[in-house]
Order: C-alpha cells, then structure tokens, then sequence
C-alpha cells in the first residue's frame, strides 16, 4: 500500500482523476471500478472536464460500480444509477451498455448477486477499482463484520451508514435499509485499488485503515493485503496519519509519481 497527501480535498480529487486518466490512455478498453458519494463528486467533475478539453476518451471503456440500494429504481435521483448517469456517464461518449451497476429492484437478489460476479468474470475482472471510504471503514457497502472473502451480495446497512444517509433523503421512511455490494474478496482481485479520503472527519478511520490491524470490522483494512494500493487523502485527512512525514519522503522520491507532483 502507498499513501499519497495532497495539500487540499481538490489536489487530492485532481491527482485520482489523473491515475484514471492516465490508465484509461494506456489502455482504452480498461475496465474500470467505480464508487458514489460525495468524495467522488469532485473527480468525476475533473474526468468530464478531460473528456472535454483534452478529449479523453471513454468509448472503449467498461466499468462496475461497487454498489446499488435494493428497492431503488434507476430513476430514482438517490440511487447510484442515478448519481452515476448525472455525474460521469451522460457527460462523457462511454456506452451506457458497457456501464455495470447491480440491480437493486431485481426479483431475485440472490441471483442478481451472482450475475453480477460472473459479468465481471466475463471482462476479465476490474483492471482499476476506485474507492471511497464510508465513516464506519467500509469500501463499498462492506459493512462491519464483512468477511474479508466476501462475494457481491445484500448487506444491511448499519446505523452509522443509516445516520450518513439521512441528511440526502427527505423521507427518511424512504431510506434504502439494505444494499447489494461487491465483497471484500471481490474488490480485492482489481488488479489496481485507489481510495480517496477528504476532509477531517475521515482522519481518524483512514488512520485506522492504513495503519491499524486488519479486521472485519473495519473492511478498509483489508487493502492491507492488495499488492497494488494507493490510498489518496488531503492533509486534513492525514492528521492521524503516524508515519505521514514517510509517505511524504516516499511521494517526493519515487519516479512513479515524477509527473504527479
Ligand atoms: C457510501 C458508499 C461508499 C462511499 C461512502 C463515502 O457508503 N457506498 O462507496 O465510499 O458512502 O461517502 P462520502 O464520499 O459521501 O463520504
């Protein structure tokens, strides 16, 4: 795991868009994980301003979303089918039918469950999962005690996700009480991870999915096993941070990142 701190919550959003950017030009037929949530607003709004005025294209290109509420129809302006259409893919020239979210008015969840693990098979597997991270640790909706092997499945959201969510809705008796999501085990064989973190009131989880133990109760921390991880935060969500004048040293020094800085 590598961990990048940017100066503010846009340097951090600017450098992601650009990781993205830079794999989707190296291989335009990648196939790419994405994430919802506000954290992200910010990189999408950069990807749709490359694919204006330096024409990055994203014809070829393929992706899956981490997650969807169960009972929301695309439709409905809280379901990430939603956000994601608003955000990135009615903005840029990618094929709707090439752009994956699970189906969370499917009639058999189960199966849908299943579907949607053997549609990643079939590309070939997540060649660049974006991530983001809720205030509970988890990386899509891996709630705690999600197995660190888990498969896309439902989960019940836990109150401290419930309590994130309230302010979005206007109806709270509206609120999505479940999700289906990619497991721990599925986003963990994207060949590349990439979780952004912004803002103070991240400091203290990303500090415990960077640098403490690995636990099902906190599914972040199992990027401690992905051979290629790189966690981005802003310097208000690195205060926690124990060894950050390291990952500094590391950022300023490797020729990886050379054009990056
Ligand atoms: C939800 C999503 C996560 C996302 C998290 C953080 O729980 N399922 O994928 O990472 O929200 O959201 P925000 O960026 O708004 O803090």
């Amino acid at each position: 795991m590598e961990v990048i701190i940017r100066p503010t919550a846009e340097a951090a959003a600017e450098l992601v868009a650009r990781v993205i950017a830079r794999e989707l030009r190296a291989n335009p037929h990648l196939v790419l994980g994405l994430a919802t949530g506000r954290t992200m607003e910010g990189v999408y709004a950069r990807l749709v301003r490359m694919a204006r005025e330096e024409g990055l294209d994203f014809s070829l290109c393929s992706t899956f979303n981490l997650d969807e509420y169960v009972g929301l129809p695309p439709s409905d302006r809280h379901s990430y089918r939603h956000y994601m259409n608003h955000h990135l893919f009615l903005q840029v020239n990618i094929d709707l039918r090439n752009t994956h979210l699970p189906d969370g008015m499917a009639a058999d969840l189960d199966l849908e469950c299943r579907h949607y693990e053997e549609l990643i098979k079939r590309f070939n597997g997540v060649d660049l999962q974006l991530l983001g991270l809720g205030r509970a640790g988890h990386i899509g909706f891996n709630e705690p005690l999600s197995a660190l092997q888990s498969r896309t499945r439902v989960k019940a959201l836990s109150p401290v996700t419930l309590e994130q969510n309230r302010p979005l809705f206007e109806d709270p008796e509206r609120m999505p009480r479940r999700a289906i999501t990619m497991g721990v085990g599925t986003i963990l064989e994207a060949r590349r991870c990439l979780l952004l973190a912004t803002g103070a009131e991240k400091a203290q989880i990303i500090a415990k999915a960077v640098e403490g133990p690995i636990t099902s109760m906190i599914s972040a921390t199992a990027l401690q096993l992905h051979p290629r991880c790189t966690v981005v935060v802003d310097e208000a969500a690195a205060t926690r941070l124990e060894c950050a004048d390291y990952y500094r040293w590391i950022f300023e020094n490797e020729p990886e990142w050379d054009s990056f800085r």
